[in-house]
């Protein structure tokens, strides 16, 4: 026991060291790495959580307060929107891309599907200025608020006194997303071993084609290597949206996009940056049948995947394991009562 003692010492410290560095309101899942925001930074309250969620469904966000953050991001959908292809914004304005899914934002280390913003913190900048999405100004919106009643009694609770600034409203705001953690899947039981969770025949199947065909880019567990990477899909003709080069400039990046997760891929349809596949059929024919050459073609995708009718299905049985229902269900996330 005694020979054990120094081993268990460090075990522990090292244990407690990792706890210290995330915030204690805030739970890694067991199968998860460690998130990329600095909590320290903006250490996580209750309250301040409140206030987000209450912004991050409030109308009053947007110029004419008919546009809230959940008008394009739908609990019920792992926050994004199904009804149209790309996001519809005020006076009907329609946007060139998709809304993705917010879930896990903690560990993303960019946003947006080609990176423009860095820190969550300053994300909900973007919609809020965005002209085609709430086309409101954020000094606005901090005089909407210090002027109401409602919010006065918020940030006093929040932060102490009851004034609202700039800063205080995006990181309530960021506070909020963060909560936003999917790890209860069916995927997150048969992993973790619980009790009465297996997959069957075909998930199996599909796991091992995953792991395969589609794990280099989508990795567990997250389901995304939070790379920028083209997959083949046909250039558009529309929008010519060129992806991550308008960011860098460079050549290289030219249709490259962020890997998006793909938890609670079956509830979070249509599909890519463009919203131009309506179901998960077409994204395994686009995979096997349909990709597009191009100077910045992944190299993991130059060689054909074969995969057969049944091998397809497979796919898509394992990709349903990835739903996670307490998570579009958790009353923590829904609109505040
Ligand atoms: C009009 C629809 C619309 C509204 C309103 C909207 N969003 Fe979005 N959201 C989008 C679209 C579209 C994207 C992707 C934009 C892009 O890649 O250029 C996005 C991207 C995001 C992302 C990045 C996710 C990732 O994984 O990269 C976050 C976070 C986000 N929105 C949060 C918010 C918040 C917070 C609000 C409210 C302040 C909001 N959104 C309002 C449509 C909307
Ligand atoms: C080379 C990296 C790479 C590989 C390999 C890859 N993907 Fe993707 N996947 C991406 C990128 C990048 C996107 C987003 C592209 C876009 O919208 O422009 C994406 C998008 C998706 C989407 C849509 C997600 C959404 O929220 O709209 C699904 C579903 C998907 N992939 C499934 C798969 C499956 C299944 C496989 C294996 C057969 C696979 N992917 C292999 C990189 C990859």
């Amino acid at each position: 026991m005694k020979k054990h003692c120094p081993l268990l010492v460090i075990v522990l410290c090292v244990l407690y060291g990792f706890k210290d560095q995330i915030d204690p309101l805030f739970t890694v899942p067991q199968n998860f790495p460690k998130p990329v925001y600095d909590f320290k930074k903006n250490p996580l309250s209750e309250e301040k959580i409140t206030l987000g969620r209450s912004l991050f469904y409030d109308p009053l966000l947007s110029r004419d307060e008919t546009i809230s953050c959940a008008s394009c991001h739908l609990q019920n959908t792992a926050f994004t929107h199904i009804d149209h292809a790309t996001s519809h914004g005020i006076d009907g304005r329609i946007s060139n891309r998709n809304s993705p899914v917010l879930i896990n934002l903690a560990w993303n280390k960019s946003f947006m599907w080609d990176g423009s913003v860095h820190h969550i913190d300053a994300q909900a900048l973007a919609p809020i200025e965005n002209p085609l999405e709430m086309d409101e100004k954020l000094s606005n919106v901090v005089n909407k608020l210090n002027k109401s009643k409602f919010y006065k009694k918020l940030f006093y609770k929040a932060y102490g006194d009851s004034l609202a600034t700039g800063e205080r409203t995006l990181k309530s705001i960021s506070q909020f997303l963060l909560t936003l953690v999917s790890s209860n899947s069916k995927y997150d039981k048969v992993l973790r071993k619980e009790k009465g969770f297996e997959f069957n025949e075909y998930e199996q199947k599909g796991y091992k084609l995953f792991k395969a065909n589609c794990a280099v880019c989508h990795t567990e567990p997250l389901f995304t290597n939070r790379n920028f990477e083209n997959n083949g899909l046909q250039p558009d003709q529309y929008f010519k949206d060129g992806g991550r080069i308008k960011i860098t400039k460079n050549k290289k990046d030219s249709l490259k996009f962020k890997v998006p997760t793909l938890r609670n891929i079956e509830l979070s349809y249509p599909y890519m940056h463009d919203g131009r596949f309506k179901n998960l059929q077409m994204v395994l024919f686009h995979y096997t049948e349909n990709i597009h050459k191009s100077s910045t073609l992944s190299p993991h995708l130059k060689k054909k995947i074969n995969l057969s009718e049944q091998d397809k299905n497979n796919i898509i049985a394992f990709l349903k394991t990835l739903t996670d229902e307490e998570f579009t269900n958790n009353l923590n996330f829904s609109y505040p009562k």
